[in-house]
């Protein structure tokens, strides 16, 4: 029997591998922020229940480590008020979610003339 721990990889391996619009319990509007551009590709992968990213936290411009990057909107939201080189690190366990991410992280790029990978 598979443990708990490798049924969750293989949620997201699948989450990542063809986006899953109601996968999970997202409650908050897009942000709509002046010269935010949150690819569609990352909203349909957006996998949180609530946001993590609070403006607040980036007080004294900490480097971020965004541990269970998803499909990366949250972490295109740091880098949108942290704007510090290297500044925000997304890691995950699911190689198709860190795939998944880097391709969108791309389109992300092409989007928004203030973000760089
Ligand atoms: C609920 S999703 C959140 C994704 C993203 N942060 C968002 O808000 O859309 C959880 C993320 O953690 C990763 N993950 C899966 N199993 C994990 C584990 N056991 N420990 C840490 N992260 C895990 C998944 O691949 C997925 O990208």
């Amino acid at each position: 029997m598979k443990s708990y721990l490798e049924t969750t990889k293989d949620v997201y391996k699948n989450a990542a591998l063809k986006p899953d619009v109601g996968l999970c319990c997202t409650t908050t509007p897009v942000w709509q922020l002046p010269g935010l551009k949150i690819p569609k590709i990352m909203q349909e992968m957006n996998y949180g229940c609530g946001s993590t990213v609070h403006p607040r936290d980036l007080v004294n411009s900490p480097r971020i480590l965004y541990v269970g990057v998803g499909g990366g909107m949250e972490l295109l939201q740091f880098a949108y008020f942290s704007r510090l080189k290297s500044g925000v690190i997304g890691v995950d366990v699911v190689d198709e979610m860190l795939d998944a991410s880097a391709a969108n992280f791309k389109i992300a790029e092409k989007e928004n003339d203030w973000f760089s990978i």
